[in-house]
């Protein structure tokens, strides 16, 4: 008898729906078809145990599996689910009423119970594309896939539930949650800029890079708070909208990263990779690819620590990424597309000793050294950050009384402020929707500056030596800082304090 049942791949952050044909006939081998990797393949052994120790008859006969499309690798045990019911009802031990109702994925443990699967949120996606009715899928993937209106989602913990459900043909296993819920209910974030004392011209600094989208380096010495500082730039960005929630819960649904109680990633994501990370960790990559750090942060910030720390070349290959707020990842046989769109926020040392210009502590770094240390971190990824902020402890005598900030709460409402300005602005641009991602042709038409704006930066950039990329980068922030003021034009004091953000351009950083 010949039995069909879905399940799915995936290809980038999108489901593609395969199709599971068992048939058994007269004989007696096992023959399983379509591009299977060696995990699918192993499931035979594993299919026979499970299916004998939850009571069922595995069937001694000829049974051929074939999946299909063929010209798609079918990765992992995450096929055992769909492999294991057409077994089943192809030997007419559950009924196949409703088996053209479902798509469904898991693995197997040989008890028979469900172990979670990768990109059940696209799959739930792309089977309601295709007019399934639901899908099926381990408990552990039910709530990142139920955010999906329209299609029935049921999760289960054991392959029998599954059985029970099929052949009853109840609704045991359904589970509903309403997304825009979700999004309200769990948009906070466990740290909050209140905890930061003192440091107004920092927190200054980070609400003008939240507000423009601007990427942002923090330069001081060891515990003058900047991993602190960095940790809290998620709470002042503006809240997700649904459809950017979606989209990096997409993304982190195929990465795996879901188990348990997270249904909508709601709050923007805070990635923080260590500098020992390899091209792949940071980018994507991998024999079957998968997302890296940079598309993890979707919507959300990267912060990169210690930035001098890390490989020139692992830097290097953020480059076209940043630019394009895309990744392409090309193997063999696929090119996938990872979304790239996120804040870089990185952080370092003035020098290899740590306390460069630091007010109480001597620094034991020759001017050579400091000079080395700095030229690692020059080229292609500095051309792309917006604002250098210093940033000197606060003493620690003064921790103890200073007050305490604003709550991120607060700075976020001025956020938000600012890029309602902007989202009017490029509401006619396609791909721009911040300053940060304006070209050299949209500063002429959005950033006109007067004679006195015009004359300070003439002077700004012959008296600081400040190099000619420092320019378009200090219109941009300039004007940020006019939307955050509601100004229709960029004024003088708007370019004076963007000036101030470009320590690492300039020739007097000591050296
Ligand atoms: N301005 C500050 N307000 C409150 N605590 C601070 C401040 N600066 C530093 N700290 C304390 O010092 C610790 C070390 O700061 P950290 O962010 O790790 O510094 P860095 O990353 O620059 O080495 C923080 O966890 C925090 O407890
Ligand atoms: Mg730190
Ligand atoms: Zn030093």
């Amino acid at each position: 008898m010949l039995v069909k049942t879905y399940g799915s791949a995936i290809h980038g952050i999108d489901a593609i729906i395969i199709t599971i044909e068992v048939n058994i006939s007269q004989g007696k081998k096992f023959y399983l078809v379509g591009l299977p990797d060696n995990a699918v393949k192993e499931s035979h052994h594993r299919l026979v145990a499970v299916i004998n120790n939850i009571d069922f008859k595995f069937p001694r006969r000829r049974i051929v599996i074939n999946m299909a499309p063929a010209d798609i690798k079918k990765e992992g045990s995450a096929y055992d689910l769909p492999i294991a019911i057409a077994i089943l009802s192809a030997s007419e031990q559950i009924t196949d009423h409703r088996l053209n109702e479902f798509v469904m994925m898991g693995e197997l443990s040989l008890d028979g119970s469900l172990k979670p699967v990768k990109g059940a949120l696209p799959m739930a996606i792309k089977a309601k594309e295709n007019k399934f009715k639901g899908i099926i899928v381990p408990e552990e993937n039910v709530k990142e896939a139920a955010i999906v209106e329209g299609i029935d989602v049921y999760g289960f913990r054991h392959i029998s539930d599954v059985i029970r459900m099929l052949n009853n043909e109840t609704k045991e296993g359904l589970v509903k949650i309403d997304p825009t819920e979700q999004l309200t209910q769990f948009n906070l974030y466990p740290f909050d800029f209140e905890d930061v004392k003192g440091q107004e011209n920092i927190k200054r600094a980070l609400e003008i890079a939240a507000a423009g989208g601007h990427n942002v380096i923090m330069i001081g010495p060891p515990g003058s708070g900047k991993t602190m500082l960095a940790k809290r730039l998620p709470s002042i960005l503006p809240p997700m909208a649904l459809e950017e929630a979606l989209e990096t819960t997409k993304i982190h649904s195929v990465a795996g990263l879901l188990h348990g109680d997270s249904a909508l990633v709601s709050t923007r994501p805070y990635r923080s990779p260590h500098h020992t990370i390899s091209d792949a960790g940071l980018v994507g990559g991998g024999t079957y690819p998968q997302p890296g750090e940079i598309s993890l942060a979707q919507n959300g910030v990267l912060f990169l620590d210690e930035l001098p720390e890390f490989k020139r070349t692992v830097l290097e290959v953020m480059r076209q990424p940043m630019e394009d707020r895309i990744v392409t990842i090309s193997r063999a046989k696929v090119t996938v597309d990872y979304p790239a769109s996120f804040m870089l926020i990185a952080a370092m040392n003035p020098c290899p000793c740590g306390y460069y210009n630091h007010p109480d502590k001597d620094c034991v770094c020759s001017p050579g050294v400091v000079k080395s240390y700095l030229n690692k971190i020059s080229g292609p990824l500095m051309d792309r950050i917006d604002l250098h902020v210093e940033v000197t402890p606060v003493p620690y005598s003064e921790l103890a009384d200073a007050k305490s900030g604003e709550k991120s709460e607060q700075v976020r409402q001025r956020v938000i402020k600012a890029r309602n300005i902007q989202d009017k602005r490029f509401s006619n641009q396609n791909n721009i929707y911040n300053n940060a991602q304006m070209e050299s042709r949209d500063l002429n038409k959005y950033c006109s500056l007067n004679e006195s704006g015009q004359h300070l930066l003439k002077i700004a950039m012959e008296k600081l030596s400040l190099s000619a990329r420092a320019y378009d980068r200090i219109i941009k922030v300039a004007r940020t800082i006019a939307d955050l003021e509601n100004k229709e034009n960029i004024e003088t004091e708007h370019l004076a304090e963007a000036i101030q953000y470009r320590s690492l351009d300039r020739d007097n950083w000591g050296l």
